[in-house]
């Protein structure tokens, strides 16, 4: 075990870069690399596939589903790494429906993936795999609102009479990745953020809160003004226009304590 994971972890190295060129030459053809989830939600709940046509499911998609879908989640990454492209992996030469992890509204319209058995190798699998696996994690970092740390952040509030918005999360919350992956990256969103706050996020599995704060559940969003003073504490996920009211609340309040 411990030399599969010796070479696991060089392959990872190594197989970063080359994943993606694997994916762009045996993959892409069908599977797009980046649709935000809330067009795709649109595009498979509303449009029936009519607005994007999408050929197959997006990377980002299946990185997000596969991981959820496939082995441990929650146990050692460079595990549920293997798990995941081992999936995949059988997959791509043995496609079949019925094995699939998407979800039924998304799949039905797609036809059976045609199998790649004698196209690809074995190694060039792993390669993809890994590129897959880190896919979501990678482009969310991206394209997510940028969060400062607690101090600098209060900081800038005082500087530009913002508000300091605390995002208490978890790496293993499920519903914090899904706000993270659906209205954390949302243009609009990152606007209204921007325009008046000041974004934090804190691993309340890891570390405490600062003032003294709790979090009754992850996520909690808390809202603190310039002057260190707690405006909102509100447990719980939203959606996108829900996420853009409660912002326009916090505002509100903030102004009435002035
Ligand atoms: C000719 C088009 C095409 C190509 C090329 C293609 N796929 Fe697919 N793939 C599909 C379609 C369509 C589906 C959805 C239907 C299905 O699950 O069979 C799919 C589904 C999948 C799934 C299953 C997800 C699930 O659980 O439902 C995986 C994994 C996957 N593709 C990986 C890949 C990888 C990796 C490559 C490149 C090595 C690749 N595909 C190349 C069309 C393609």
């Amino acid at each position: 075990m411990k030399r599969i994971m010796t070479v696991l972890l060089v392959s990872t190295l190594l197989y970063a870069q080359n994943g993606k060129t694997l994916f762009e030459k045996y993959c892409i053809s069908c599977h797009t690399p980046f649709i935000p989830m809330s067009k795709l939600k649109e595009n498979f709940l509303e449009y029936n596939n009519t607005l994007l046509k999408l050929k197959a499911p997006t990377l980002n998609q299946l990185s997000y589903r596969l991981k959820q879908r496939i082995g441990n989640p929650r146990g050692d990454e460079d595990m549920h790494r293997m798990e995941v492209t081992a999936f995949m992996s059988d997959y791509v030469r043995n496609p079949n429906k019925d094995k699939s992890v998407c979800l039924e509204e998304i799949i039905k319209h797609f036809k059976t993936m045609p199998s790649l058995k004698g196209k690809v190798k074995e190694e060039e699998l792993e390669e993809i795999g890994t590129y897959l696996y880190d896919f979501d994690k990678k482009v969310l970092q991206e394209k997510s609102v940028q969060y400062e740390n607690f101090d600098t952040a209060l900081q800038k509030a005082k500087l530009n009479h913002k508000i300091v918005m605390i995002k208490a999360m978890s790496e293993r919350c499920h519903f914090c990745l899904k706000m993270d992956s659906e209205v954390l990256i949302d243009k609009e969103v990152i606007k209204a953020i921007e325009k008046d706050f000041i974004p934090v996020s804190i691993d309340v599995s890891v570390h405490i809160l600062p003032l003294g704060l709790k979090a009754q559940l992850t996520p909690s969003f808390i809202f603190v003004d310039e002057n260190a003073k707690i405006i909102m504490n509100v447990p719980g996920a939203w959606n996108k226009q829900d996420f853009i009211s409660l912002l326009k609340e916090a505002k509100n309040k903030s102004k009435d304590k002035r």
